[in-house]
């Protein structure tokens, strides 16, 4: 009885301490990322079969009970959208998915829409925003309409059948902008009799993360309909080999324990080099019998994907990025190990090797073996298209617009938290594994990030455009706060504001009384409403203006 009720207990825990981070996936933890997500979806099977065996829900994750209780007071409506805006050429329609926030909405006033950007997850993970998050915030504040609109090819906003290669050829910038004006152009809200498609409704673009971007893109390509934008943590500047993403970690964590981890990276590429010890040190880490030096080298950055999952909120925040650094100045047994040679481990790097045996090599089921778990050179691991492949859709997005392939850097005596078995050629080879030529469409050997880069980049700019983002967020190097871009005002009319020591889109959070959030997100959060009404008082309705 105690034996299966703990069992029941570990696997549930495990589900909820998910390792692909699903509502924060835009760095789905490297070449990792589907392996992680496939031993997710493994242990969460088994949990829920052993549940429904034993009748015994012990825990309710809190998420799960959140999720369900935002999805009762927010209704989840459709906007019907033709799959392909530009040529009609398979016929076929879907059903957008979207959600309103009608709370503070008054008609006849001129109130705004608010609309929130889904990005690249379910819109369910957004409605958190809705209720208390920058939506809610915005509109209790402003009045208006909130709004999630789910992203093509996510949630239940699924155009296709499969996401084959050439089923996914419809999801890209140039369509899902497209639906998203469309949707503004001709939406009619359930229970408001009131015409709120713009032009003749000042509407506010917001976005956080890729969905930032998208949401200073949508000012670009429409500035007839979208009156403002915010673009939170919005990645305008699409770059294939982003070793940037790490170098922001090193730098902004605790410099105890970036070294420790600096030194690891050191030693097991040093020990990685000498083939008598190769097994040895992939032992350590629970890994020995792993074939392929790079696979191991990208379990080890595991741990390294918990800094963007950090938020100033504890109730949606995760601590594990600072538990691994203190388990990695976790007291020593021994101060170091000397291996065969005279080659010696300090401390840190044996509680590193043992942070990832029981975090990570821990969850490769006993049926398993190592290299099904965290091998990524079988090809065969990336060909089930079907719509449970949840990950293929962010996935064919860095494979033929965005990039983002997390390496190290480039030149090798530069400091990283990174092995120098994580290159380009490496990480970029999940685009031909998962994505072979179809008959309509053929991924590029290298991802074309011009289609991108062309609408603005690091300066991308426009009037009522706000750019927000936080100081080491591991994307701000891809933001026009990039140390590449050229600095400029902030302005009311374009805002230009840098959260200190937040990580990303920290500004899409929210508490419902904002006078209890930390002072920085209250500040920005006063500045944010203050920026839009300026903003609205400037508003003229394009229908009127003959008269005036
Ligand atoms: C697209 O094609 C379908 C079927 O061929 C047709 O019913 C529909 O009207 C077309 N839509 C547009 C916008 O032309
Ligand atoms: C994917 O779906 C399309 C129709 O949308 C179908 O023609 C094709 O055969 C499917 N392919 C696979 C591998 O399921
Ligand atoms: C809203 O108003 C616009 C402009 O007057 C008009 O074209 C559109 O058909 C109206 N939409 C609805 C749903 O009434
Ligand atoms: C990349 O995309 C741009 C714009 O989307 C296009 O003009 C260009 O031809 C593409 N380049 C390649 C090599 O396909």
């Amino acid at each position: 009885m105690w034996a299966s009720l703990i069992r029941v207990t570990l696997l549930a825990s495990c589900t909820y301490t998910s390792y692909a981070l699903s509502s924060n996936p835009l760095h789905l933890m490297g070449r990792q990322g589907v392996n992680l997500w496939r031993l997710d979806q493994i242990h969460a099977a088994r949990a829920h079969s052993s549940a429904l065996a034993a009748q015994d829900s012990i825990q309710s994750p809190f998420f799960t009970a959140e999720k369900h209780h935002l999805s009762e007071e927010f209704t989840a409506y459709t906007f019907e959208q033709p799959l392909d805006h530009f040529g009609n050429e398979t016929g076929d329609t879907f059903g957008q998915r979207y959600w309103i926030n009608t709370r503070h909405y008054k008609s006849g006033t001129n109130a705004p829409v608010i609309v929130l950007d889904g990005g690249e997850t379910s819109g369910e993970d957004r409605l958190p925003f809705l209720d208390t998050g920058i939506v809610e915030i915005l509109a209790k504040a402003i009045g208006g309409v909130g709004v999630v609109l789910e992203h093509r090819y996510y949630g239940d906003s699924i155009p296709v059948k499969n996401f084959t290669t050439d089923s996914l050829r419809f999801l890209n910038n140039d369509q899902s902008a497209e639906d998203s004006a469309n949707f503004m152009r001709n939406v009619k809200f359930d229970g408001i009799d009131e015409n709120l498609t713009a032009p003749n409704t000042p509407w506010i673009y917001y976005g956080g993360s890729y969905a930032g971007a998208r949401a200073a893109h949508m000012k670009i390509l429409y500035p007839d309909i979208v009156y403002g934008a915010i673009a939170s943590s919005g990645v305008t500047h699409a770059q294939i080999m982003y070793w940037e993403y790490m170098d922001i970690i090193r730098r902004a964590a605790d410099p105890t324990c970036s070294k420790h981890i600096q030194n690891t990276v050191k030693t097991v590429d040093a020990l990685l080099a000498i083939p008598q010890l190769k097994k040895t040190v992939k032992g350590h880490f629970g890994l020995a019998d792993l074939e392929h030096d790079e696979d191991f080298a990208s379990v080890l950055e595991t741990p390294l994907g918990y800094w963007q999952a950090k938020v100033w909120d504890p109730a949606v925040g995760s601590t594990r990025f600072d538990e691994f650094c203190e388990a990695l100045d976790q007291s020593p047994i021994a101060h170091s190990m000397t291996l065969p040679g005279g080659v010696s481990l300090d401390f840190a790097t044996l509680n590193y090797a043992k942070w990832i045996r029981e975090n990570v090599v821990s969850r490769c089921p006993e049926d398993m073996a190592v290299d099904e778990c965290f091998g990524t050179f079988d090809d065969t691991k990336f060909q089930d298209t079907s719509l449970d492949q949840t990950w293929r859709a962010w996935q064919f997005q860095v494979c033929t617009q965005w990039g983002y392939f997390i390496t190290a850097p480039p030149d090798n005596s530069y400091p990283s938290i990174l092995s120098k078995h994580i290159t380009l050629e490496y990480l970029a080879m999940i685009c031909p594994q998962a994505f072979p030529k179809g008959k309509h469409f053929k991924v590029p050997s290298m991802p074309n990030v011009t289609a991108i880069n062309s609408l603005g980049d690091f300066t991308i700019a426009a009037d009522r455009l706000a750019i927000i983002d936080g100081e080491v967020d591991p994307w701000r190097p891809a933001t026009p706060h990039s140390d590449y871009a050229p600095d400029r005002p902030d302005t009311v009319l374009q805002p230009f504001k840098i959260i200190p020591n937040a990580v990303h889109h920290y500004d899409e959070y929210g508490l419902r009384d904002i006078t209890m959030e930390p002072p920085e997100i209250l500040k920005t959060h006063l500045e944010m409403i203050d920026f839009v009404t300026e903003w609205l008082k400037d508003w003229r309705n394009p229908s009127c203006t003959v008269a005036e």
